[in-house]
C-alpha cells in the first residue's frame, strides 16, 4: 500500500498525512476492486445470457430480495467506513493543537505574505520549525485564493471577508511548494510560494534576524534582492519587456502617463507611492491590480528599491 501511495502522491511531510493517505488508498483500492468485479460480471453475463436462438424469450424477473439486500448492504458498509474514517480525520485537521505556533497568511493577487508573531514578515517564502504544530490564520486582500501544500495534504480557501485556518506539523526538514488552487486572475498560475521547514534553532535565528537584508551590500543590490524576494518580478520585468505591470527598466526619471489623463515624472515620491498605494495612479494601458505593500516593506527598503530601479535605465 505504501508503494501505491508513493507512486501516486508527493512525499508526505505532515504528521496527519499518513491518515489522509491511508484513507485515500482505501478508497482507491476498494473502488478498483468494485470496478474490476462489476466489469468482469457484465462481460460474463452478457456472454452467458446472450440470445442463443431466434425464439429465445427474455424471462420476466420482478425482483430478487437476497441480491438487492446484498448490493445495498455492502456499499452501505463501505460508505460508512469512509465516512467514519474521513470524519475523524477532518476533525483532527480542523482543530489545531493549543500549543501551535501561529502564522498570519495574507493572499493577494498574486503573492503570499506571511506575518510571524514577533512582527517579522516574509513574502512567497514561509519558514516553519520542524516537529512543531503550526497554525495558519489566513485571509485575502482581494479575491478568493486557496492555500495548498501538496506535501502536507492540506488545502483551504483564503477569503477576503473572513479568516480561515489550517494547521500542520512538518515531519522533516526540507522545502515544499505552496500553490494557489483557486483561479484568481492573470497570474494565478504563478501564485506559488515555498515552505522552508527548518530545525527549531535555525527557525529562531531566522526570526531574530528578521527580514533585514545584508547591511554590507550596496543599496541597489539590497533593492534587487528585495524586489525578487517580495515577488515584484512576477509582474515587473527588469529588461523592458511588458508584463502585468510596467517594466522597471527605463522607469526612473521617465514621463508616466496615467489612465485619468494626468502625467508625472517617475521620481522617489512616485515610486514610493506606487509601492504603498499602487492604485493611486494607474499607468496607461495597465489594470490597477497590484496589491499594496504597506506594512511589508519599510522606508529603508523602499529607498533600496529606488536605488535599484535607478540602475535600470
Ligand atoms: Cu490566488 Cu489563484
Amino acid at each position: 500500500m505504501n508503494r501505491l501511495i508513493e507512486y501516486m502522491l508527493p512525499p508526505a511531510r505532515n504528521s496527519a498525512a499518513g491518515e489522509t493517505d491511508a484513507l485515500f488508498a482505501f478508497i482507491n483500492i476498494t473502488s478498483f476492486i468494485l470496478l474490476a468485479g462489476i466489469t468482469v460480471a457484465i462481460i460474463y453475463f452478457a456472454w452467458k445470457y446472450r440470445r442463443k436462438s431466434d425464439d429465445d424469450v427474455t424471462p420476466v424477473i420482478t425482483h430478487n430480495n437476497k441480491l438487492e439486500i446484498t448490493w445495498s448492504v455492502i456499499p452501505l458498509i463501505l460508505v460508512m467506513i469512509v465516512f467514519g474514517w474521513g470524519f475523524t480525520g477532518y476533525m483532527n485537521l480542523a482543530t489545531a493543537p493549543d500549543d501551535a505556533y501561529e502564522i498570519r497568511v495574507v493572499g493577494k493577487s498574486w503573492l503570499w505574505e506571511f506575518h510571524y508573531e514577533n512582527g517579522t514578515t516574509s513574502v512567497n517564502e514561509m519558514n516553519v520549525p520542524v516537529d512543531r504544530p503550526v497554525k495558519l490564520v489566513m485571509s485575502s486582500d482581494d479575491v478568493i485564493h486557496s492555500f495548498f501544500v501538496p506535501d502536507f495534504r492540506v488545502k483551504r480557501d483564503v477569503l477576503p471577508n473572513r479568516y480561515s485556518t489550517l494547521w500542520f506539523e512538518a515531519t522533516e526538514v526540507g522545502e515544499s511548494i505552496i500553490f494557489c488552487t483557486e483561479y484568481c486572475g492573470t497570474q494565478h498560475s504563478n501564485m506559488d510560494a515555498v515552505v522552508n521547514i527548518m530545525p527549531q534553532v535555525e527557525f529562531d535565528e531566522w526570526l531574530e534576524a528578521g527580514d533585514t537584508v545584508d547591511e554590507d551590500m550596496p543599496a541597489d543590490e539590497r533593492g534587487e534582492a528585495l524586489v525578487s524576494r517580495n515577488g515584484c518580478t512576477a509582474c515587473h520585468s527588469a529588461d523592458g519587456s511588458s508584463g502585468v505591470g510596467p517594466s522597471f527598466s527605463g522607469l526612473w526619471d521617465s514621463e508616466r502617463n496615467f489612465e485619468d489623463g494626468e502625467s508625472t515624472t517617475a521620481d522617489e515620491n512616485y515610486i514610493r507611492e506606487s509601492i504603498l498605494e499602487p492604485n493611486a495612479k494607474i499607468v496607461e494601458g495597465y489594470d490597477g491590480v497590484m496589491p499594496s505593500y504597506q506594512g511589508v516593506v519599510d522606508d529603508q527598503q523602499i529607498d533600496d528599491i529606488i536605488e535599484y530601479i535607478k540602475t535600470l535605465d
